[in-house]
């Protein structure tokens, strides 16, 4: 009788630990970031787009599936341990002995096989919709290339470069616009994962995978690294902006500028060309064209710095060229050792960069 109610008291903790997992599992997708703006939840249960969509309705059957086996096959043992537990006097009898029984060996042969047999073709049928989809004529095209521990976005057919901000126009009734991208690494494994629009992808070294989005509200939706890829795994967001169409062409058009010459921020040009940024940093119109970091053409109509580790803010910005170890430990962007004079003038230049 103790040791019962002992092994009822230790159940009945395993199921309270199995309970808040799963009430914290459910919950997590639900709770905002920590800061910055943001429309959307990164939710998989909440999908915005396709093929996120599509996926989703595929989870809800796997699961329901599952759900409805998990019910019956518990069901059956609770029922089992109930019915034939334990009882005063049976010590004294054998339960009856059967060995063997063809019909029901049988059925649950078969029944699981045609279980797996209609998963196995609802997933392959989703899974072939997704890859084998062509891009329209006046889809946007855009390479993502994974580095540690940012992205950096090219639209060789607009001619732009940008980093860690992907721009896309929706798709509307009357014009579909699906976005496709390449995925490419130039380091480590990474994988690119905005949940509200699409599956994860993994982006490979030395590997072109592909994949698409096609939102139709225009916001701002949140993904991030979902491979672990080093140090600063954690701290390499992506924001997927999501135009009208109207606005998109116009962002274009604006990014497809060369880097404004502002005359006030002459000295801090200068500071900047001087420095080992160009090494790194290509800001277009000008000698810097390294490439290793990403492009500063446009840097201010960007929202966030170092990946998303901190909001694009003038304070931050400072703190970000004086000393990145201290936004983002670890990140490759050294601590350039530059005299106060130096980082005001060279963030006085960044922020001319809009
Ligand atoms: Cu890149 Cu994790």
């Amino acid at each position: 009788m103790r040791l019962l109610s002992h092994l009822n008291q230790r159940t009945l903790r395993a199921v309270i630990a199995f309970v808040f997992s799963l009430f914290c599992v459910i919950a997590f997708g639900h709770f905002q970031p920590g800061f910055g703006k943001n429309e959307g939840v990164t939710n998989i249960f909440s999908p915005l787009s396709q093929p996120a969509q599509e996926i989703k309705e595929t989870s809800y059957l796997v699961l329901v599936v599952c759900a409805v086996i998990f019910i019956i096959v518990g069901g059956l043992l609770v029922y089992s341990l109930v019915r034939f537990r334990h009882r005063a006097g049976d010590e004294a009898t054998e339960p009856p002995q059967i060995y063997g029984s063809n019909q029901i060996e049988l059925a649950w042969t078969v029944l699981p096989i045609l279980i797996v047999f209609v998963l196995i073709l609802v997933t392959s049928r989703t899974i072939a919709d997704i890859q084998n989809r062509k891009p329209p004529r006046g889809a946007v095209q855009a390479t993502v290339v994974g580095h540690q521990w940012w992205w950096e976005i090219r639209y060789p057919e607009l001619g732009i470069v940008t980093a860690n901000e992907l721009h896309v126009p929706a798709t509307t009734e009357d014009k579909r616009q699906p976005a496709f991208l390449n995925l490419q690494s130039a380091d480590v494994a990474h994988s690119f994962w905005v949940p509200q629009l699409a599956g994860k992808t993994d982006v490979i070294p030395n590997r072109e995978n592909r994949m698409w989005i096609e939102p139709t509200i225009p916001g701002t939706y949140l993904g991030n690294c979902a491979e672990y890829c080093g140090t600063q795994h954690a701290r390499m967001l992506i924001r997927v902006v999501v135009h009208t169409p109207e606005e998109f062409d116009r962002w274009v058009r604006e990014q497809q500028q060369p880097a404004l010459m502002a005359a006030d921020a002459a000295e801090g040009r200068k500071a900047f060309l001087a420095n080992s940024c160009v090494n790194c940093h290509t800001v277009r119109g000008t000698t810097a064209d390294g490439k290793f970091g990403p492009d500063l053409t446009h840097l201010m109509s960007r929202e966030t710095l170092a990946a998303g580790a901190a909001p694009n803010t003038p304070e931050n910005l400072r703190l970000w060229v004086r000393d990145p170890q201290r936004i983002k430990l670890g990140c490759l962007m050294p601590n350039m050792q530059m005299t106060d004079r130096e980082v005001d003038q060279i963030v006085a230049y960044l922020q001319t960069l809009k």
